[in-house]
């Protein structure tokens, strides 16, 4: 008989054994679960699921690989895809090519874009009871698992099952899961398919959890303000206020004693004493919108409440202390601003500690025709109960329209496109903007002099290759073969729209 070869990788599991048995933190146990066995397996991405029995399903808790947060937004029912039949069976499983195998399920890969030929998952249990299961993704070298591998595997599912029962919190942890699945589940009220947004969301909830100053930046209409407030939804703040103030709606002094409150008879008009804003988002999150509008008084005066959280009542020497997590926006480009001297160099590194940039929708044309979908289920019930949608030409319209407005301006377009409509479908004549489309421009300009049409046609045309080309009028005007000089004419002519004149 042969001896049969000992798997080098027996020692690396009783290297890791007394280390994992040993710690009793629950979070750490999981990690260090996770982090063996990728090192163990060499895999390219292994996460954990945990398993919620009063519903049913399981929750992916760690994972590796490019693909790590992503997943975590998803939930498995029991008997779901590949793991969800391992929770429910309680027994290893080697699928070595997923695409041939009915259990699998594909929704997660593809809305991860994450490849995958491969997949083992082993449970961790108590008994008889699974607790959660172990899922590993192909190797490291894009190889697919091997039979081979699952024996070594299964050793090292054993031993994480004792390292988890002797981890105490473990029901806890499972309920915390739960809850910061709820939050995620918020995001969903940022409509977005397009990559971008994506990135921004994910952004966000990354910052979510942290003090951190955040700068968003973005076209008016973006969805500043709706990113601001996911921020605070989801972060540890969520409990205390957000408290939102335009920066450019107020003159120097009131936006001071609406800021910082004021006491009775420091200034004319200041009959009583004012509580601030600040002094009421004690806690919370502070957003403070069109940030680039502050004066240098006011900006050196902000700057002091974010360094140190202090700052003093209009007509009071004694100071404040607050905790306050700023969150600040502007549709200018910052840096711009402080290389013109219009805004301080120093607050502007202090707001710019995490940036988030929302494209315009213009940039992120794939999210247009959800977004607009979006707002016809929103606003199609003005009009009683109603099966309304658009008409084909008014879909190429809407991807086609350059939406200087954005996504406040879309919604606005949808809502009177289905106050003022007839009819089951909307048409492009009942939005509200007047429209160029793409298709046979000369017979849409029949009835127009020679001079409007070339009017009409060049407007387009300027437009579209200012926003190709980023709204950089020097590129335009290179790919257009014409003087920058000139095109600055023609944009005031025309008046077309840039990033700069938005
Ligand atoms: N991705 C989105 N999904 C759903 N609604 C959006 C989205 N982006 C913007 N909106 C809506 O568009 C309007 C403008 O958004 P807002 O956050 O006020 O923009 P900004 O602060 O950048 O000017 C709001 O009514 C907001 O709810
Ligand atoms: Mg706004």
């Amino acid at each position: 008989m042969r001896d049969r070869a000992v798997d080098p990788r027996v020692s690396i599991l009783k290297d890791i054994s007394p280390l994992l048995t040993s710690v009793l933190d629950t979070d750490s146990v999981l990690e260090m679960i996770i982090e063996s066995v990728t090192r163990l397996m060499e895999a390219k991405a292994s996460s954990l699921l945990l398993v919620n029995k009063s519903r049913n399903k399981l929750y992916f808790q760690i994972a590796t690989g490019e693909a790590k947060e992503e997943v975590k937004k998803f939930e498995i029912d029991m008997g779901q895809g590949i793991a969800g039949h391992v929770a429910l069976t309680g027994k290893p499983l080697l699928v070595p090519d997923v695409s041939k195998d009915a259990r699998w399920d594909k929704t997660i890969s593809e809305a991860t874009g994450f490849e995958t030929r491969s997949i083992a998952c082993v449970p961790i249990k108590s008994g008889r009871d699974v607790m959660g299961v172990i899922q590993i993704i192909d190797r490291e070298d894009g190889q697919p698992i091997h039979e081979a591998d699952m024996e070594i595997l299964s050793h090292f599912s054993e031993l994480a099952s004792v390292a988890m029962e002797r981890a105490r919190n473990y029901k806890d942890i499972v309920n915390e899961n739960i809850s910061l699945k709820k939050e995620l589940e918020s995001r969903y009220e940022i409509i977005g398919v397009s990559k971008a947004i994506e990135t921004v969301i994910s952004d966000a909830v990354k910052v979510a959890n942290s003090k951190t100053t955040t700068l968003i930046t973005g076209e008016s209409g973006t969805g500043k303000e709706l990113v601001a407030r996911l921020v605070h939804k989801i972060g540890p703040r969520r409990k205390r206020k957000l408290m939102v103030v335009n920066c450019a709606a107020f003159t120097d002094t009131l936006l001071e004693s609406e800021l910082f409150g004021h006491e009775k008879g420091s200034f004319t008009g200041a009959i009583s004493r004012k509580t601030g804003v600040l002094e009421v988002a004690d806690g919370g999150t502070l957003f403070l919108d069109e940030v680039a509008e502050m004066s240098p008084s006011m900006q050196v005066k902000l700057l002091r409440v974010i360094q140190e959280g202090t700052f003093n009542r209009v007509g009071s020497a004694s100071p404040m202390q607050v905790d306050i997590r700023a969150i600040a926006a502007t549709n200018k480009n910052l840096f711009e601003e402080v290389q013109n001297g219009g805004f301080r160099e120093d607050l502007y590194y202090r707001l710019n500690v995490v940036h988030i940039h929302i494209p315009s929708l213009r940039e992120r044309r794939d999210d247009i025709l959800v977004l607009a979908q979006h707002f016809l289920d929103k606003y199609k019930y003005i009009r009683g109960p109603s099966n309304l949608s658009f008409s084909p030409n008014t879909i190429e319209v809407l991807q086609n329209y350059h939406w200087p407005g954005n996504v406040r301006e879309l919604e606005n377009a949808v809502e009177r496109a289905v106050v003022m409509g007839g009819g089951g479908h909307i048409e492009p004549e009942d939005l509200p903007f007047s429209v160029v489309p793409s298709g046979d421009t000369a017979q849409e300009l029949l009835g127009c002099t020679l001079k409007e049409a070339l009017d009409s046609f060049k407007r387009d045309f300027l437009q579209r290759n200012l926003d190709h080309q980023g709204s950089s009028v020097k590129e335009t005007a290179k790919v257009l073969g014409i003087q920058r000089t000139y095109l600055s004419r023609l944009i005031s002519k025309y008046a077309l729209t840039t990033r700069r004149s938005r």
